[in-house]
């Protein structure tokens, strides 16, 4: 068994500045990567299951039912790379129908993503696990030495990179090619635009769980940052916006208020909102745009209930940007 948990902390550390200058901004806004702390991760893994939010599991139904077919599209595969990888419990059955030698899962929170990475290994003894605590968004180069050479399959479900706006998603996705190599592959999930009333209860279930995970980000700057908020003078208020092509996801000011962080003062004024999330939806031909401006070219492609699953290799056009370096 070989499992390898490398915490890079100095990629995440700049909490403080990023949320003292998002506070400064004008509309307000926190970055959506500062939700993931414990209990965080926690109320996440509950949204997975309420019965409103189908993303999910429609896209594990999905890739189960396609998994030989998406097997075969990929051919062999030496390393799945994983960037936001969390549970860890996505990629379990593409290990079972893909058997690569290796397995790299990149996370900003370290401590739970070592826990699941170490459940997987024992379950594949067979398996090299190497578990990155990291900001893939910022610090991906830092993952270089830990990725076998060999044939590599970025592996990047859930929709995650609706959470990014579609010049950052670009940017993202370039960042991709060089996690897959040049012989390197994509296999990503996001969620297609659909119904409106169905996206927006998908972001409002009836338990209150997608709002209390909002509302954790405040007791996360209380708790990190010695932050006063009072999460109940501020309400969990999330839309789908068809204008913009997104859920928007805010924490409204339920009166005029001060809050104090890290020594400094910001005031809300009754009304005003903290912006904390942007989940884009796509049309094919929207995704087809991101995905070409990145470098990758669409090879298959698989839909269910409204969610896709699509891989993609490396253009071979040269009409794309150099990687990033
Ligand atoms: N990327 C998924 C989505 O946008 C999962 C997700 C990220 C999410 N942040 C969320 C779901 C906040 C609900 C609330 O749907």
């Amino acid at each position: 068994m070989a499992f390898t948990f490398k915490d890079f902390p100095a990629a995440r550390d700049d909490l403080r500045s990023d949320v003292l200058s998002g506070l400064a901004a004008c509309p307000k806004s926190i970055p959506p990567k500062y939700f993931y702390d414990e209990a965080g991760c926690r109320l996440f893994e509950a949204i997975c299951a309420q019965p409103e939010y189908t993303l999910t599991r429609t896209e594990g139904a999905l890739l189960a039912s396609s998994l030989p077919d998406i097997a075969a599209a990929i051919g062999p595969v030496d390393c799945i790379v994983e960037p936001g990888a969390g549970e860890c419990a996505k990629v379990r059955l593409l290990l079972e129908a893909l058997h690569p030698a290796h397995l790299v899962v990149l996370d900003i929170a370290g401590a739970p993503l070592a826990a699941a990475a170490e459940g997987l290994s024992r379950a594949h003894p067979e398996l090299a696990v190497t578990a990155l605590g990291m900001d893939f968004i910022h610090d991906l180069e830092a993952a270089d030495p830990y990725l076998p050479a060999g044939r590599r399959l970025v592996y990047y479900p859930g929709s995650s990179i609706g959470n990014f706006p579609p010049g950052a998603a670009v940017d993202l996705l370039a960042r991709f090619r060089q996690l897959a190599g040049p012989a390197g592959q994509l296999l990503i999930g996001f969620d297609l635009k659909k119904d409106p009333l169905r996206l927006h209860r998908a972001y409002n279930d009836a338990a209150g769980i997608t709002a209390a995970f909002n509302l954790n980000l405040l007791d996360r700057l209380n708790r990190d940052l010695g932050a006063n908020f009072n999460p109940t003078c501020f309400r969990h208020y999330a839309f789908y916006n068809p204008t913009a092509g997104r859920i928007e996801m805010h924490l409204v000011s339920l009166a005029e208020q001060d809050v104090t962080v890290c020594g400094q003062q910001f005031h809300f004024a009754l009304g005003e909102t903290l912006h904390t999330e942007n989940s884009y939806k796509f049309r094919r031909d929207e995704f087809s745009a991101i995905a070409n401006a990145a470098g990758w070219q669409l090879a298959a492609a698989w839909e269910q209930d409204g969610f896709a699953i699509q891989l993609h290799r490396q253009s071979t056009t040269g009409d794309h940007p150099p990687e990033p370096c």
